[in-house]
């Protein structure tokens, strides 16, 4: 209401993006504290912002804080500039807002797509500001999904949309220090992770970064190129590729991401890690790594579904 972005994904109680540690004031949770803390770290008086009723005033301390008014939410219309098929399963939608409407937003963020009927759904951006302009989705084809279905059946660019956002966010704008980074993407969870590598390159990238991508079948392992690619022209980028089904593509492992993850990752103490993707694997993902040594403050995490 006052206008402060506060971090935060998944509104459900499930990634922990919207962590923050209780200084004073009563706190209700109607629903339940959420999966996304420990029971040690609710000991230690953190608390997710997005399961919280406040009861009285309240103080909270919060991960990091951007100025209010620095990002504005915005209503507007746009146009489909591009719209491609990724793989089979996938769409990429290039957005492109009216050119006087300035437009902000940070990596890592998400917004609502409006389609004329009134059909709303929330797609994380999939590109950096110093991208450009044009406001970049990867969207999942969901089986008799209305929003999907319409979306795929476009056919092309030229169609007349709004968006609302820009929303949420879950990469806090000091996080990038030094420490090896680890990145987890579940199917078009890509999109954030993308838009973060994007403002890395863009910032001169050189942390070392090992990059997991799962999908549960071939015809969802969309950026497999892009990311092949982009290991070779950077070489502190490890990419690795994770199929549940039986896949062709070249050493793509077999198996959930997160067990692929686990089984790589032998020491967590000090890395980064950016999970993206459905809640249940960014939930298991988090509780295992946090038992491996992993500080919660080190895990940052953008969930759907
Ligand atoms: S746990 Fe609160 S936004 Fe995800």
């Amino acid at each position: 209401m006052a206008g402060v972005p506060l971090l935060h994904s998944c509104r459900g109680g499930s990634c922990g993006a919207c962590r923050a540690t209780w200084v004073s004031g009563e706190v209700s949770f109607p629903a339940g504290p959420g999966l996304g803390l420990t029971d040690e770290e609710r000991a230690a008086g953190q608390l997710l912002l997005c399961r919280a009723h406040p009861r009285s005033d309240v103080a909270v301390a919060v991960r990091s804080l951007r100025p209010a008014g620095e990002i504005e939410r915005r209503r507007l219309p746009c146009r489909v500039a591009q719209w491609e098929r990724l793989s089979p399963e996938v769409l990429k939608l290039g957005l492109k807002l009216p050119a006087i409407e300035p437009f902000r937003w940070v990596a890592g963020q998400a917004i609502d797509l409006i389609l004329p009927d009134g059909t709303q759904r929330a797609y994380s951006l999939a590109a950096a500001p110093t991208d450009g302009p044009l406001l970049e989705l990867h969207i999942a084809r969901v089986p008799d999904g209305k929003a999907t279905g319409a979306l795929f059946a476009l056919g092309g660019p030229g169609a007349l949309l709004t968006i609302e956002g820009p929303f949420g966010g879950f990469i806090p704008p000091a996080a990038h220090a030094a420490a090896p980074l680890v990145l987890v993407a579940g199917g078009t969870g890509y999109a954030p992770l993308r838009a973060l590598l994007r403002a890395l390159i863009a910032e001169g990238w050189t942390r070392p970064t090992r990059l997991y991508f799962g999908v549960r079948r071939a015809a969802e392992l969309y950026a497999d190129t892009e990311l092949r690619d982009l290991a070779e022209r950077h070489p502190q980028l490890h990419y690795i590729p994770v199929c549940e089904e039986a896949c062709s593509v070249a050493n793509v492992r077999r198996g959930r991401v997160h067990a692929a993850l686990l089984n790589e990752e032998k020491d967590v103490t000090d890395v980064d890690v950016y999970a993206a993707g459905p809640s249940p694997m960014v939930a298991a993902l988090r509780t295992e790594l946090l038992a491996r040594g992993l500080s919660g403050e080190r895990f940052y995490a953008d969930a759907f579904g």
